[in-house]
């Protein structure tokens, strides 16, 4: 098995998983901006073991994004099985996820994300049916604890399976996204997990990103919210790692970048493209002074020429290069 996660340079820095935002267009953005790796939005493992094909425009992906991750969500370890070898054979990531976190009540209620953790022996199921329907480095994501169950137990329970890396969101089910982070339990986890073990949780810039590797002492960190519109938040990072904290980007690279971002887009996804490059255009438009202005015309673009057009006017001088 060729275990990618052991040749990365530490610390990793990685793009979290975002369901409706981390697609193809945007992982290739981010790579380019020094993500060292990155996951792909969650895919259900019960839409792969009944019809594929639609899933599959999830997890597509360009070879310029390895090392790249699939995550899968469910709670069915036979359907876990299917999704594995179909996203072994036909996708060929460099590593497959399990996600264990996600609070969102549709997803929950099936007995599939956060509510996992709940359940530790159907969690042991489903990570070892992943583990042994492919040769790709098995990862999970999860929460610090759901409902009563916390995350050094669960590790606990899962330590003799294979697992190569853990991204912890270092929050409760209960906090779901907001609220304080238990860089404690991210650190003790180191105790109980030999593999790359990745903090995640409340890296929004650069700085926030340097002090949850300081709190937990993690291999690296997995940065979500913190990216959007802002890739560079990588090279920040990286940069601020060997001493000084890169400066924000010029008002013409984030512009040339939200093009470029847009191209793609439109480019993989067409009309739904357009439509998903409105809030993109927002977050980009959160990193120039003066930038809040243009997001009337941002949320409304319609067309790569209308993209095109409201990039001329938040340049303010017509040129798009
Ligand atoms: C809109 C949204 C979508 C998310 N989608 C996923 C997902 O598909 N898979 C997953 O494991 N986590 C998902 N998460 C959780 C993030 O990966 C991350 O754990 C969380 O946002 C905390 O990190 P951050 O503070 O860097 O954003 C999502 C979070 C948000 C806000």
């Amino acid at each position: 098995m060729d275990n990618f996660w052991t040749s990365l340079k530490k610390p990793v820095l990685a793009l979290a998983p975002l369901s409706g935002i981390t697609d193809s267009a945007f992982r290739r953005i981010c790579k380019g901006f020094g993500a060292d790796v990155v996951y792909s939005e969650l895919a259900s493992s019960t839409a792969f073991a009944y019809q594929a094909q639609p899933t599959l425009n999830i997890v597509r992906f360009n070879d310029s994004e390895r090392p790249y991750v699939v995550q899968l969500f469910g709670h069915d370890p036979e359907h876990f099985a299917i999704a594995t070898r179909f996203v072994t054979s036909q996708i060929r990531p460099d590593g497959i996820d399990i996600n264990f976190g996600c609070p969102m009540s549709k997803v929950f209620k099936r007995g599939a994300g956060a509510a996992l953790m709940t359940n530790p022996p159907l969690a042991r199921e489903v990570i070892q049916s992943v583990i042994e329907n492919t040769h790709l480095p098995v990862s999970i994501k999860t929460r610090t604890n759901v409902q009563g169950f916390d995350l050094l137990s669960f590790l606990e329970s899962v330590g003799d399976l294979d697992i190569k890396a853990v991204m912890i969101h270092g929050r409760t089910y209960a906090q779901r996204f907001s609220g304080p982070n238990d860089f404690e339990t991210t650190r003790e986890a180191r105790a109980r997990f030999a593999g790359t073990i990745l903090a995640n949780g409340g890296a929004q810039n650069p700085q926030t990103a340097f002090e949850l590797l300081e709190k937990t002492g993690a291999d690296g960190v997995g940065i979500a919210r913190g990216a959007l519109g802002n890739p560079w938040i990588f090279g920040q990072l990286k940069s601020g790692l060997h001493g000084g904290f890169s400066e924000r980007p010029e008002r013409s690279e984030v512009l040339r970048t939200a093009l470029d971002h847009a191209r793609l887009s439109i480019d993989l996804k067409g009309r739904r493209g357009i439509i998903e490059m409105r809030k993109h255009l927002c977050w980009y438009l959160q990193q120039i002074p003066g930038g809040k202005k243009f997001k009337q015309a941002a949320v409304k673009i319609e067309s790569l020429q209308d993209v095109e057009a409201f990039i001329d006017q938040a340049w303010g001088n017509g040129a798009t290069g």
